[in-house]
C-alpha cells in the first residue's frame, strides 16, 4: 500500500497549500473567541487531529497547557520535535472514539478542515461525546469547517487539479481526483490525493482516500445537541466576527459550548 502524505510532515504543508501565516491567524482568532464565549482563562487546551500540533505549541509558548490527539505516530514524532520544552503531550489515539488520562479541559479545537472526514453517525456522536467527556462544563470546542459546494459529482474517478509544488527544496507532483459515491452514502464526495515526492533517492507516491461529509452548520448544530454534551453557540464565517456565514469564502468555525 502507498503511504500517506502525513508520512512526509515537512511536506504536506505546502501540498495543502497553507500559507506560513495561516497558523498564527488561525491561533489569534481562537483566543478572541474564547474571550467572547468563555467566562473563565483558558489554561488547559486539547487540540484534536493535532498532527505535529502548530496551533498546540503557539499556546504552549504562551503559557497554556496543552494536550494533542493524532492516530500518526510520524506527525506526532515531527510534534514532539517541533515543541521542545514546550508544555504539550501528545497522544496516539484515534478521532472517533478516544479517552486520554488527563484533567478537564477549557477549551477544544479542530482545525484544518478535517472534521467532515467522520462520515457516519456513529463516529460523529461518538466523536462529539469523547471531546465532550474531556471539557469541563462551560468549556468550548471550536471546529474548522471548509466550506463545500460545487463539487461536481462524478461516476467515475476523474482527475480535478494537477499542480506542482516545492517543499522543502523537493519536487512535489500532486494530483487530486473526485471519485465516485453512492447517492445513499451522505457525502459530499471521495477526494483522493496523490503525491509523487521527487526525493534526491528517488520518487516516493503517497495516497490518501478521504471521504468527505457534506457538513453545513445545521449539521454541526445537531449532532452537538444530540450526542448530549454541547449546544452550538456561534458560527462565524473566514476568521471574522462580522461577515455573514452565507457570505463565507474559505471556511467557517463552530463554536460549541459543554452542557
Ligand atoms: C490536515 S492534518 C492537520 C494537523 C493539524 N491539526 C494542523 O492544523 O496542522 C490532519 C491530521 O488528522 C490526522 N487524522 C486523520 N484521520 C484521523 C483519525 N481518524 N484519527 C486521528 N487522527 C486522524 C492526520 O494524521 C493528520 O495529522
Amino acid at each position: 500500500m502507498e503511504p500517506s502524505i502525513y508520512e512526509y510532515p515537512a511536506i504536506f504543508r505546502r501540498v495543502h497549500m497553507e500559507k506560513p501565516v495561516e497558523i498564527g491567524a488561525e491561533v489569534d482568532f481562537m483566543r478572541k473567541v474564547w474571550r467572547r464565549h468563555l467566562k473563565r482563562p483558558v489554561r488547559r487546551v486539547l487540540d484534536v487531529a493535532c498532527g505535529d500540533s502548530p496551533h498546540g505549541i503557539a499556546l504552549a509558548r504562551a503559557g497554556i497547557a496543552v494536550a494533542g490527539i493524532d492516530h500518526s505516530p510520524t506527525m506526532i514524532a515531527a510534534g514532539r520535535k517541533a515543541a521542545g520544552a514546550a508544555p504539550i503531550r501528545f497522544y496516539r489515539r484515534s478521532i472517533e472514539r478516544f479517552r486520554i488520562p488527563e484533567p478537564p479541559f477549557d477549551a477544544a479545537f479542530f482545525m484544518s478542515e478535517t472534521f467532515p472526514i467522520m462520515t457516519d453517525n456513529r463516529a460523529l456522536l461518538s466523536h462529539l461525546t469523547s471531546v465532550g467527556r474531556l471539557l469541563g462544563r462551560g468549556g468550548l470546542y471550536c471546529v474548522d469547517i471548509d466550506r463545500h459546494d460545487g463539487v461536481e459529482v462524478v461516476g467515475a474517478r476523474k482527475l480535478w487539479r494537477r499542480r506542482k509544488v516545492i517543499a522543502g527544496g523537493v519536487r512535489v507532483d500532486v494530483r487530486e481526483y473526485h471519485c465516485p459515491i453512492a447517492w445513499s452514502s451522505g457525502m459530499h464526495s471521495i477526494y483522493e490525493l496523490e503525491c509523487t515526492i521527487h526525493f534526491p533517492a528517488g520518487p516516493v507516491v503517497t495516497r490518501d482516500i478521504v471521504p468527505v461529509r457534506y457538513t453545513l452548520p445545521s449539521l454541526l448544530e445537531l449532532a452537538a445537541r444530540a450526542c448530549g454534551y454541547f449546544t452550538m453557540v456561534a458560527c462565524y464565517a473566514d476568521l471574522s466576527f462580522t461577515k455573514p456565514v452565507e457570505k463565507c469564502y474559505g471556511r467557517w468555525l463552530g463554536v460549541l459550548r459543554r452542557v
